[in-house]
């Protein structure tokens, strides 16, 4: 198969008309990509002798050996998906084989052969990574819009700053063709304050990124410790100050057989059109509320993809003006009560806000759903901060107006701290910046701060 260099691998497979990537654990059911941004293990893949690698994340290479990993006896065609329509309501495979111990040991043999993770690989294991052990002012995980805002503060103020942004490509949000920022006209694009901060960044000898890396763990201490790798280096950095800027993951709304291919999170398609230009199967649906989603819809619509349909609340706006004039059909008031297909989805059933039964059905190939968003509170937890619960938004990390958090040397900033938009988010950054850099100068200032 053909693919470009940069293009991710599970981008070149949708292009090329792939849809099914491979199997779930337990019942079977076919998998494709969803996310498109690592978090939702949909795409998982064998790839050069290596299982369970995600193909989102993976960029493509001349001459890669990519393989499906799961099914029988092939991912397409899986005569284990009886298990979903047999065990479908429920299948506790923990306490199925208690009665004999030499029953146990052979059933526990066979469902692992048979959940699909996988063969062990077969490449030789990768060279052990260099490690690099040194101390830095500040540390902050995440390149995304709050990320970016924040460490362009700091090097501005004339920091030692170290990011880490585990994807090969920095901006996060601020990469979305549809992204807008900016009150009161949202209408700057992110790609073009990336732009911006990207020239800014070559005055400031102290800003270091690292991208395609990975943060394992913050160890707490007198300062917190922040061990992150890649294939070629490992790091464990002494921080003065850690800036905690995870974001979130999109999530798919809730509705039945909502994991069927061709179910995609409406930043997924954002990235795969506007970024690859590869559209994942025609006639397709759009469904959200957000003025992004009507702008994706509307640029979908121009450059001729047949929409099925756009599904939102939203009744009244410029976006929906100009949506109806390009002649996409839109549905208001309708919800998504089913997605329906074999291995692939063919089409979707519509209700009304209160009833239980479908009045409309609508025949596409593919479907970009916005969900709600659950903020990536995790590292900041397991680093010893507070986490809250917010009704909107699920638990996010708990800080003061400054950002900092309840571990005195670690704040946190964007969609894991609550931020909903990226304008939030990079107003909560440049605020976090701000802070941190007051705080170190204090630090400096007092006798022996240099160590403080
Ligand atoms: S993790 Fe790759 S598509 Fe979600």
């Amino acid at each position: 198969m053909d693919g470009f260099a940069q293009e991710p691998v599970a981008v070149a497979l949708l292009a090329a008309g792939v849809r099914i990537f491979g199997r779930s654990l337990k019942y079977h059911r076919p998998r494709g990509a969803v996310c498109l941004d690592g978090h939702c293990s949909s795409c998982l893949l064998r790839i050069d002798g290596v299982a369970n690698v995600r193909s989102c994340q993976t960029l493509c290479r001349a001459g890669m050996v990519v393989e499906r990993q799961s099914g029988w006896p092939s991912p397409k065609f899986d005569v284990l998906r009886a298990v979903d329509w047999f065990a479908g309501d429920r299948l506790d495979h923990h306490s199925l084989f208690t009665t004999s111990s030499v029953v146990n040991r052979v059933a526990t043999g066979f469902v692992r052969k048979l959940s699909g993770l996988g063969d062990p690989p077969t490449a030789e294991p990768p060279a052990i990574a260099e490690l690099r052990n040194f101390a830095a002012e500040v540390v902050v995980i995440g390149g995304g819009t709050a990320g970016l805002a924040a460490a362009s503060q700091l090097a501005e103020a004339g920091h030692q700053v170290i990011l880490f942004e585990k994807s090969h490509h920095l901006g996060g949000r601020l990469l979305d063709g549809a992204c807008r920022l900016g009150e009161p006209e949202k209408d700057q694009p992110g790609w073009e304050i990336l732009g911006q901060w990207k020239s800014q960044w070559q005055s400031h000898a102290g800003l270091e990124i690292h991208r395609g890396t990975t943060v394992l763990a913050v160890y707490e201490g007198d300062r917190p410790q922040v061990l992150a790798s890649n294939q070629e280096t490992t790091y464990l950095i002494d921080a003065q100050r850690l800036i905690i800027c995870t974001g979130a993951y999109e999530q798919l709304p809730l509705f039945i057989n909502n994991d069927l291919p061709g179910l995609l999170s409406i930043r997924a398609l954002d990235k795969l059109f506007y970024r690859y230009g590869v559209v994942p199967a025609e006639p397709l649906v759009l469904v959200g509320n957000s003025d992004r989603c009507l702008r994706l819809a509307y640029d979908l619509a121009k450059q001729g993809v047949k929409l099925a349909g756009l599904v939102t609340q939203t009744q009244a706006s410029e976006g929906i003006e100009k949506l109806k004039q390009a002649g996409v059909p839109l549905f208001f008031d309708r919800r998504v009560l089913r997605a329906r297909g074999g291995r692939w989805l063919d089409r979707l059933e519509l209700a009304g806000p209160d009833h239980p039964e479908p009045d409309l059905v609508l025949d596409c190939q593919a479907c970009a759903l916005e969900g709600p968003s659950s903020p990536a509170y995790e590292l900041a937890h397991h680093a010893g901060c507070r986490v809250s619960f917010h009704s909107h938004s699920g638990y996010v990390v708990t800080t003061n107006e400054d950002g900092r958090t309840s571990h005195g040397q670690i704040f946190a900033a964007g969609h894991c701290a609550g931020a909903l938009s990226c304008t939030e988010a990079r107003q909560q950054g440049e605020q976090v910046g701000r802070a941190c850099a007051r705080c170190l100068h204090s630090v400096s200032a007092e006798p022996g701060g240099q160590h403080g």
